[in-house]
């Protein structure tokens, strides 16, 4: 690493789950905006690319392994670190699709941050933290998880100067669908086996209107370098339809709005 690399004034951010999709994108935004960037991922055989680019574009990266569901390896990642630098300024939370991992970080994280007296702590959650939708109940119910530990928390880090921000993507064009629907491939002799397929077709409509990775990415940079950041901010056209919708519909009339939206239309505004 170049002395220009490693200089001491640069942010540092760590973002988990960086090995593909919107972690990937991220970590490479960040570091080609000056933060020094560890792009942390669990199986460092993926890292090729990104080191590829990182090089190539004489990027502040640096790639660490980093498995969210392990506290020694958590620990480990951190305490480099921490060592090296004396300090973590923003922490994305990005990994996998359950929210213990962020709980997991974000403890090894907030004593830096509160010595320091300022960080900022991004948990990506999803629309799916926000509004269930069927057949998903394991996600939907970490990601409303990780809404109300994200909505509690700020209270007690406000006074450190510590701030945390909750990011709602629609769908993204990631691995994201595939990994989905191979968890879900679905016996057809169970009794949700029609609502299974119904749910699959709507799903793999709304993600036609896919945003990019990149998309959820610049919204991440914009939140993180905001003097006064939004405790949320959603990715996508259909996050904001299902938004509106929530906000302006009884619970009745959001449910058939997203039974009809299941029927081959994706989340649209209508
Ligand atoms: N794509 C969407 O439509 C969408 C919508 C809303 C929210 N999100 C959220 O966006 C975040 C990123 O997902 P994505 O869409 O970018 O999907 P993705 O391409 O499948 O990326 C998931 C990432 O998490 C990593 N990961 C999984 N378990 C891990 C662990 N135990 N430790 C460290 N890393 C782990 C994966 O690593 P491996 O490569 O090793 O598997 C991969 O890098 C997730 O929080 C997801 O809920 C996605």
């Amino acid at each position: 690493m170049t002395s220009s690399l490693s200089s001491s004034n640069r942010k540092v951010a760590v973002v988990t789950g960086s090995s593909t999709g919107n972690g990937f994108e991220t970590s490479l935004l960040l570091a080609k905006n000056g933060f020094y960037t560890y792009a942390t991922m669990r199986n460092l055989d993926k890292s090729t690319r990104m080191k590829e680019i990182a090089k190539k574009d004489s990027l502040p990266l640096e790639v660490l392994q980093l498995d969210v569901t392990d506290d020694k390896s958590v620990t480990n990642a951190i305490g480099v670190i921490s060592s090296r630098h004396g300090r973590i300024d923003v922490l994305i939370n990005n990994a996998g699709y359950d929210a213990f991992g962020a709980v997991r970080l974000i403890k090894a994280v907030i004593p830096i941050m509160r010595k320091q007296r300022s960080g900022i702590i991004v948990n990506v959650s999803s629309i799916g933290g926000l509004v269930g939708v069927p057949l998903n109940s394991a996600y939907t119910a970490s990601k409303f998880a990780l809404e109300g530990f994200s909505e509690s928390m700020k209270y007690e880090l406000d006074g450190f100067g510590i701030k945390v921000i909750l990011i709602e993507p629609g769908a993204v064009n990631t691995n994201f669908l595939e990994t989905l629907e191979a968890q879900k491939a679905m016996n057809p002799d169970s009794p949700y086996a029609e609502l299974s397929k119904k749910a699959s077709e709507g799903r793999r409509e709304a993600f036609k209107q896919a945003s990019s990775p990149m998309q959820v990415a610049r919204v991440i940079l914009n939140a993180i370098k905001s003097e006064k950041p939004n405790t949320r901010y959603l990715v996508g056209n259909d996050a904001a339809a299902i938004m509106e919708r929530k906000k302006n519909s009884s619970d009745f009339e959001l449910e058939l709005w997203i039974r009809d939206s299941l029927e081959g239309k994706g989340f649209v505004r209508k």
